[in-house]
């Protein structure tokens, strides 16, 4: 056995490893080195099944039909009717670094999904892997290796096209067996593989089975509406609906997709499907670009969903830099970067008060197996003063001069409708042209303001009001520090602060344009924004998170009661202000009831 810790006698002192370097360097077998190379390749049943899949794919395949079998790990194999190999390929394809993909070695120019020649002989020194082939001209084969070993090669009767089929994953391996999660979530990360796979390649016909299951299914859909009918095969006709359609092109690089309505967002971001030239990533910029389009539009905690294409030269990026091919470099991140940001942020932009039609839907389901109601029971309350013409005492200051309207009396030309009565202090029923709206007062009114910052702040900066007294606001160290560190920034919006000691601050003014605030939860608050978008590469995109905080404090509370003067105005406003169909966290703030879902629901239709 080999000794690692010098002896305390010192017998052999003098070849011992821990100190000394005496260990003669040596060539590490094959079987190994492979194993090795798996372990960076070959994490999880998913990362096995990407690989064949996309060598299907890079094989011209027309048809690919993946089947699973205890979450893959057990057994996966994929079908596909590609150019197939014949007996000498096959060998060869199982050797480490034998690629057909790279003809002039020309690492800048890789047009295929596989480029290294490491996935296959990468899987079989980790389990069972048995390849069946036939070209179109030739007689099939079958060659079959058992953890680096070969057990089987002969011919085999079978259609052209190629099956991999892998066996056992890890069973030989403990030590990465025992970091495989349950068969359920092993099972989502192959779906989820899949997926990505075929959202990429309309051309191409998918099946996935588990356990005899059919789990997914996309025709090949071709022409000009292929991307859009496999999008929606995948993602489900909703999202389609719920998104908006991007196509952009700068220089030689171009943006195609869809991105989801703010209203349409997730919990989670495993819902953001990103491409580069076709191929599936989960690149850093591009989610942080996605994110930063998305900033002021969504809650921390939500997540759009988006399927984008980007598509550049070859040479503009290089795919070699993650060994699950994951992530990408691009030679100017900047510009990939920008390009998202605003391609995401003008299409969003023209959607203006769109929110996301399955709201509404939602809604109405909760309408539908109408009981006999008691009709005064569901009967809205009319505040008092909402009848009364004018504003009312509680006019707050936020209403610009330029925004006060009297109801007025047509409604032609005012698609959010006459303000009707105000329902649990909360929203605001409106009579439209077709029907009627109901509107969230908090979620509308925190959107228009922090639009309002957004425009004064683009005009130069935001006006400020000195309080009566300057108000110490204690937080702890960090927050203190990083909060006069932005000092300069938080001045531009309208809140000038300074530091008191290390764990206070003292605020001097805030916007004026949120009226009147309560300063301690306003800078705690921003604290936290500044704490969590420490990461945030622009301070643009930092500004925008703390003016969405600011705009969110400044807002008109649910339970206020507003009169028809000041409904209006804010459905006025509503009307011309971007993004005023969700709040600043991707809440919808107002849902409609045409008049024929009235008519649906009292049953006159
Ligand atoms: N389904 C298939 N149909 C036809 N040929 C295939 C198929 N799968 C693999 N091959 C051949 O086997 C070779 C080795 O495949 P492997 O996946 O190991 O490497 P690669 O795809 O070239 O590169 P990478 O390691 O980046 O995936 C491929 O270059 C290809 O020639
Ligand atoms: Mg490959």
């Amino acid at each position: 056995m080999a000794r690692t810790i010098p002896s305390r006698h010192g017998d052999d002192a003098g070849r011992s490893t821990r100190y000394g370097n005496v260990v003669p360097i040596r060539r590490l077998p094959d079987q190994l080195v492979n194993q090795i190379a798996a372990g960076e390749v070959v994490e999880r049943p998913a990362s096995a099944l990407k690989e064949l899949v996309e060598n299907a794919i890079d094989a011209g395949a027309r048809r690919i039909v993946v089947e699973l079998a205890a979450g893959g790990v057990d057994y996966l194999s994929v079908a596909d009717d590609g150019s197939g190999m014949d007996a000498a390929q096959m060998r060869l394809a199982v050797e480490r670094h034998a690629t057909s993909k790279l003809p002039d070695g020309d690492l800048s120019a890789i047009a295929t999904l596989g480029f290294r020649g490491e996935a296959l002989p990468s899987i079989a020194s980790v389990a069972r892997l048995t390849l069946a082939s036939r070209t179109p001209a030739g007689d099939g084969w079958t060659l079959s290796i058992d953890h680096g070993r070969v057990t089987g090669d002969g011919p085999v009767a079978r259609g052209a096209g190629t099956t991999v089929t892998v066996e056992g994953l890890f069973a030989q391996v403990p030590a990465r067996r025992k970091f495989l999660k349950s068969e359920r979530s092993e099972l989502a990360a192959c779906v989820d593989v899949v997926r990505r796979l075929a959202m990429a390649t309309p051309g191409v016909a998918f099946e996935l089975r588990h356990d005899g299951r059919r789990l997914l299914v996309a025709d090949a859909v071709a022409g000009e509406l292929a991307l859009p009918a496999r999008l929606a095969a995948l993602l489900g006709a909703d999202f389609g609906d719920n998104a908006v359609p991007i196509d952009l092109n700068r220089d030689e690089l171009s943006l195609g997709g869809l991105a989801g309505l703010p209203t349409f967002s997730r919990g989670v971001a495993d819902h953001q499907f990103l491409f580069v030239n076709r191929r599936p990533v989960r690149d850093r910029l591009l989610v942080g670009a996605v994110r930063g389009a998305y900033q002021d539009l969504l809650a921390r905690d939500r997540h759009p969903v988006v399927a984008l294409f980007l598509d550049v030269p070859a040479d503009f990026v290089d795919v070699n830099v993650h060994p699950a091919k994951t992530e990408v470099r691009f030679r100017d991140a900047a510009l990939v970067r920008g390009m998202i940001v605003s391609g995401l942020r003008r299409a969003l932009d023209a959607a203006g008060h769109r929110a996301s039609t399955t709201v509404a839907v939602g809604a109405l389901v909760a309408f539908a197996p109408g009981p006999v109601l008691d009709a005064a029971a569901y009967a809205p309350s009319f505040p008092p003063q909402s009848l009364g013409p004018g504003v009312s005492d509680h006019a707050p200051a936020w209403f610009a001069p330029a925004a006060r309207t009297e109801a007025p009396a047509a409604m032609n030309g005012f698609p959010m409708g006459v303000a009707r009565a105000q329902v649990a202090g909360t929203y605001i029923v409106a009579e439209t042209p077709d029907g009627m709206i109901l509107v969230d007062q908090h979620a509308a009114h925190e959107r228009l303001t922090l639009e309002r910052m957004k425009a004064a702040r683009a005009g130069g900066r935001i006006a400020a009001q000195a309080l009566l007294l300057p108000q110490v606001v204690e937080v702890d160290e960090n927050a203190a520090s990083h909060l006069v560190e932005h000092a300069a920034a938080f001045a531009a919006l309208g809140l000038d602060l300074e530091g008191f000691g290390p764990k206070a601050v003292l605020v001097r003014a805030t916007p004026a344009l949120l009226g009147q605030v309560d300063a301690t939860a306003l800078v705690r608050d921003l604290a936290d924004d500044l704490a969590a978008f420490d990461a945030a590469p622009g301070l643009a995109e930092r500004l925008d998170a703390v003016a969405a905080t600011m705009a969110c404090h400044g807002s008109v509370r649910a339970g206020r009661t507003l009169s028809v003067t000041e409904m209006n105005a804010l459905l006025r406003e509503m009307e011309v202000t971007p993004h005023s169909g969700q709040c600043n966290h991707g809440r919808p703030t107002w849902v409609r009831l045409a008049r024929t879902d009235l008519e649906k629901l009292f049953g006159r239709r």
